[in-house]
């Protein structure tokens, strides 16, 4: 017997008094077991909480030129340039693909330089110039990078294209179109699914081979 009471003693004296890990977890689920309960989610409601957290994301005025509009915005901080051009602004030439910035599908121009826009806090552009796909034409006259697009079939579905374009003018810009190879390189971060890849190529060959200002 007192070989089983020393036992038992033993066991418990190697059992840990408290594991912070377990009843963190186990505070946590029940606070979320109390948030899930109907009565809680009413009194929430009753209380306006969900207005009250919107208004702890302060907005903040913003003022950026598009296209050579000038725009007086006020945005939450939270909002990348990519939502504010889609959906604030309508211009839903910019695309979404991964929204992670690793497809460059979402490529602008900020003060002449491109980004991913997905990636770019809309607050972090104000004061500054931004420019679109739709601002790159000269009313009904395409800029050389799209007419050569068109000419080179550099697109298939097209969801990629703008991007691709706003990167092409800019690599040119940069001084990154001296050969295939750099072309390649310095466009690599925008991917097309459809692999128009050569074509793409092709096209801005053209428009750095022909001298055209872009
Ligand atoms: S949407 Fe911005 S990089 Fe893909
Ligand atoms: S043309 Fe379809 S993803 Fe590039």
């Amino acid at each position: 017997m007192e070989d089983l009471n020393n036992g038992l003693g033993a066991d418990n004296q190697h059992e840990p008094k408290e594991n912070p890990r377990r009843d963190f977890l186990k505070k946590s689920s029940l606070l979320t077991a109390v948030a899930l309960t109907p009565g809680v989610a009413v009194k929430a409601a009753e209380s306006h909480l969900d207005e009250k957290v919107a208004a702890a994301f302060e907005k903040m005025p913003v003022n950026i030129t598009v296209n050579g509009a000038a725009h007086k915005l006020s945005i939450e901080p939270r909002v990348t340039l990519l939502d504010l051009l889609r959906e604030q602004l309508h211009l839903t030439g910019t695309k979404k693909g991964c929204d992670y910035g690793q497809c460059g599908a979402c490529t602008v121009h900020v003060n002449g330089q491109r980004v991913n826009s997905c990636l770019t806090l809309a607050i972090t552009v104000d004061g500054k110039k931004v420019t679109t796909i739709e601002g790159l034409a000269k009313g009904e006259e395409l800029h050389p990078m799209q007419e050569a697009f068109i000419k080179h079939d550099g697109f298939q579905c097209g969801y990629c294209t703008p991007g691709q374009i706003m990167s092409a003018v800019a690599c040119i810009r940069e001084g990154h179109a001296g050969s295939e190879a750099e072309i390649r390189e310095y466009m690599s971060g925008n991917i097309c699914r459809c692999g128009a890849y050569p074509n793409i190529v092709n096209a801005i060959q053209e428009v750095k081979n022909g001298g055209q200002q872009v």
